[in-house]
C-alpha cells in the first residue's frame, strides 16, 4: 500500500505518520516512512536548496520534481515492488496545492509534471490533516520559507487540497487536526481505509 499525507504547515503530519506505521500492525521491516522533498540523498540536497534559496516559481516546481523522480526511483518504487508499505509525507497533491494553486503555475501543466516524476503512479490513500492555516503557523516549528508567506498564502494553499480532494474524492481520508491523540488519529484513519477498501471490493463485485 502506498499512502500519503498532506497538510498545510503545523498540521502534525510527521507524528500522525508514526502514529499510523504502528497502528497498521505489521512488521517495521515491511513499512517505509518518507517524506518529500527528500527520502533519498539526493532528493534530500535537493531539498535544502529549495527551503533555503528565494527562486523563479517555475525553478522551484522543477526541482520538486526533480526530488521526487529522484525519490521514486530509489525508495518508493524498490520498497513497493518488494511488497513494503510506504508512508510519505507529503507527495504530488502539495505540488499541485503550493506550486498551482497558492503560487499560480498552470494546474494542468503540474499533473503532467507529477505523473512524469511519479511514472505514473498514485497513492491508494491520501490522509488530508485539515488545521486551520493561522493555527497551524503558530503551531509549525521550523519556519521555512513557505511559512514565512503568512496566513494568506497557507490559506489557498489548504483550497488546493480541498480541489485536489473534490477531483479524486475516493483516494483521500480528511481528517481534523489535532481531534484526539494520534494514535486515536491513527486508529480513524485506518478505519476509514478499511471502509474504503471494502468499499471498492464490493463495486468490483456488484
Ligand atoms: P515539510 O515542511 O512538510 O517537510 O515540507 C517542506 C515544504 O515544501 C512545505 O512548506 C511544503 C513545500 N512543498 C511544496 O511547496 N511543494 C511540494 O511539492 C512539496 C512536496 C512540498
Amino acid at each position: 500500500m502506498f499512502i500519503t499525507f498532506e497538510g498545510t504547515e503545523g498540521a502534525g503530519k510527521s507524528t500522525l505518520i508514526r502514529a499510523v506505521g504502528q497502528a497498521l500492525g505489521i512488521p517495521k521491516s515491511r513499512i517505509i516512512i518518507t517524506r518529500e522533498p527528500g527520502g533519498s540523498r539526493v532528493s534530500e540536497s535537493i531539498r535544502s536548496v529549495i527551503l533555503n534559496e528565494q527562486m523563479d516559481p517555475w525553478t522551484e516546481l522543477f526541482l520538486y520534481e526533480a526530488a521526487r523522480a529522484e525519490h521514486m526511483a530509489k525508495t518508493v518504487l524498490p520498497a513497493l515492488k518488494s511488497g513494503k508499505t510506504v508512508l510519505c509525507d507529503r507527495f504530488t497533491d502539495s505540488t499541485l496545492a503550493y506550486q498551482a494553486h497558492a503560487r499560480g503555475l498552470p494546474w494542468a501543466e503540474v499533473v503532467k509534471l507529477n505523473a512524469a516524476a511519479t511514472r505514473g503512479i498514485k497513492p491508494d490513500f491520501t490522509v488530508f490533516m485539515d488545521v486551520d492555516p493561522a493555527l497551524g503557523l503558530r503551531r509549525a516549528r521550523e519556519h521555512n520559507r513557505f511559512e514565512r508567506e503568512g496566513v494568506k498564502f497557507q490559506q489557498k494553499v489548504r483550497r488546493g487540497f480541498l480541489k485536489s480532494m473534490r477531483l479524486d474524492p475516493d483516494r483521500w481520508i480528511r481528517i481534523k487536526a489535532f481531534s484526539g491523540t494520534p494514535d486515536e488519529m491513527a486508529a480513524r484513519i485506518l478505519s476509514a481505509i478499511n471502509k474504503k477498501i471494502d468499499g471498492q471490493g464490493r463495486k468490483k463485485h456488484s
